[in-house]
């Protein structure tokens, strides 16, 4: 687990590209934290590093919206889906079979349900005093945890990590 600052947005963006250079399709990126903490800038940083040209909106609403870069990506957002049956609607499961790459916002409500592997980029508010509105727009600290888990990413965890590191200067 590497954990370590973001300065502002770009700084955050930087970090879905590094992550991204490293995905292949029927991967899943799960991405965690509260409201405004940066997921959506992270998710469209990652797909327009894929190849994604149409402009990437929060699917908050539609739950799941589908593009077309390199590869098929599809952005998923479970907030707001509080049962196994709405879950199950959503064929995550079938995606990522079908070799779409699947970034879910709020993604931990469903860890474990779609296989042993995945990527976890955890964003935290530095400062919750502030409100979102409140910050100079794209120019906040986060807090990143990043966790590289099971077996579809062992050969390719060493190497994230030290990109990762190199960048950060975690240890
Ligand atoms: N370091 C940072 N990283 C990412 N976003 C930042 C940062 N600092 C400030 N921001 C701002 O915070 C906001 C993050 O909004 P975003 O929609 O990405 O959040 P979210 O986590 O997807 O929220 P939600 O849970 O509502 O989907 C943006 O307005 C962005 O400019
Ligand atoms: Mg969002």
């Amino acid at each position: 687990m590497l954990r370590f600052v973001l300065e502002n947005a770009q700084d955050t963006e930087l970090l879905a590209r590094t992550v991204a250079n490293h995905l292949v399709p029927g991967d899943l990126v799960i991405l965690s934290g509260d409201l405004g903490a940066g997921k959506t800038v992270f998710a469209r940083a990652l797909f327009r590093h894929l190849g994604v040209n149409e402009v990437v909106t929060s699917p908050t609403f539609v739950l799941v919206k589908s593009y077309q870069g390199r590869f098929p990506v599809e952005h998923v957002d479970i907030y707001r889906v509080n049962d196994a049956e709405e879950l199950d609607m959503l064929c995550i499961a079938e995606l990522l079979e079908e070799g779409h790459l699947v970034v879910i916002e709020w993604g931990e409500k469903a860890l474990g349900l779609f296989g042993p592997s995945y990527v976890q980029v955890s964003l935290e508010r530095l400062d919750a005093e502030v409100s979102v509105d409140e910050e100079v727009a794209g120019d906040a600290k986060r807090f990143a945890t990043v966790e590289i888990v099971g077996p579809q990413f062992s050969g390719r965890r060493g190497q994230m990590e030290s990109e990762i590191g190199e960048i950060w200067s975690v240890a």
